[in-house]
């Protein structure tokens, strides 16, 4: 399937089957969770804090996202691979396009950029080009600077009116899914009932969108420094990996 199929399929997808997505940093874990059946594998800049070690987003850089997107692609997932537009990356319709561009030719079937009316016309610029764009509202992490923290939106009538107004942006230049974070679940239900496009929920309460995103070493147990309150973890990684090295060391050192 081509990427813009891909994301046809997943557009089409809308109020039937739900989606499950799981953001994804490298190899292994590509053709792991390919093999789950998973149907959307993101290479988001979350990688900066569960990969690379920074507070927040806003230390991801454009050569971070290629590398880890070139290890996910080669794993030839037939997931749909969506990759992020990191920060000071899209800051005009041209900008945004040159960096889809470089995404897509390092493999990816969709890029994904952060923000709602103000981000219309870049999207439009990389949908025209042929690009598909995920559109990522609600909570915006890589303004986390700007806003003081991470904060809860759709909280009241105004905040829920923004992110439709800005879901209908997004949707008019053609974006074929949002992902919305840590938007209250009344205004996540609200706002995936008035639009045409798929919802994919983190934070918002589970079976309310069209379907769920979350980041895959919540899901591991395996990053235990940082765990969002929403987190539901299926494993307990990083307790495994340490069992699984005092053993070898236990081992290694155990005749002297
Ligand atoms: O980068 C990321 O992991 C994301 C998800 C939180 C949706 O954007």
């Amino acid at each position: 399937m081509s990427p813009q199929e891909k994301a046809a399929a997943i557009a089409g997808r809308k109020g039937a089957a739900p989606i499950a997505a799981l953001t994804c940093y490298d190899y292994p874990m590509a053709r792991l969770l390919d093999a789950a059946d998973i149907d959307i594998l993101l290479v988001g800049d979350s990688l900066g804090m569960v990969v690379l070690g920074y507070p927040d987003t806003t230390h991801v850089t454009l050569a971070h996202v290629l590398h880890h997107l070139e290890a996910v692609v080669r794993a030839q997932p037939r997931a749909l691979v969506i990759a992020d537009l990191p920060i000071d990356t899209y800051k005009t319709p041209e900008q945004a396009l040159e960096t889809a561009r470089k995404l897509a030719a390092a493999g990816a079937d969709a890029v994904k950029l952060e923000g709602g009316l103000r981000q219309a016309e870049k999207v439009r610029a990389i949908t025209a080009a042929g690009i598909p764009v995920c559109g990522h509202l609600g909570m915006l992490p890589q303004r986390v600077l700007e806003e003081g923290g991470y904060c809860k939106k759709g909280k009241t009538p105004e905040q829920t009116k923004d992110i439709l107004e800005g879901a209908e942006a997004l949707i008019a230049a053609g974006v074929f899914a949002i992902i919305l974070e840590s938007v209250t679940p009344a205004a996540s239900r609200e706002i995936t009932a008035a639009i045409p496009v798929p919802t994919i929920g983190i934070g918002c309460g589970e079976g309310i969108c069209d379907g769920e995103i979350a980041v895959v070493t919540d899901l591991l147990g395996s990053f235990p420094w940082f765990v969002p309150p929403f987190a539901k973890p299926e494993n307990d990684l990083a307790a495994a990996t340490i069992a699984a090295a005092r053993k070898y060391v236990a081992r290694v050192s155990g005749g002297r």
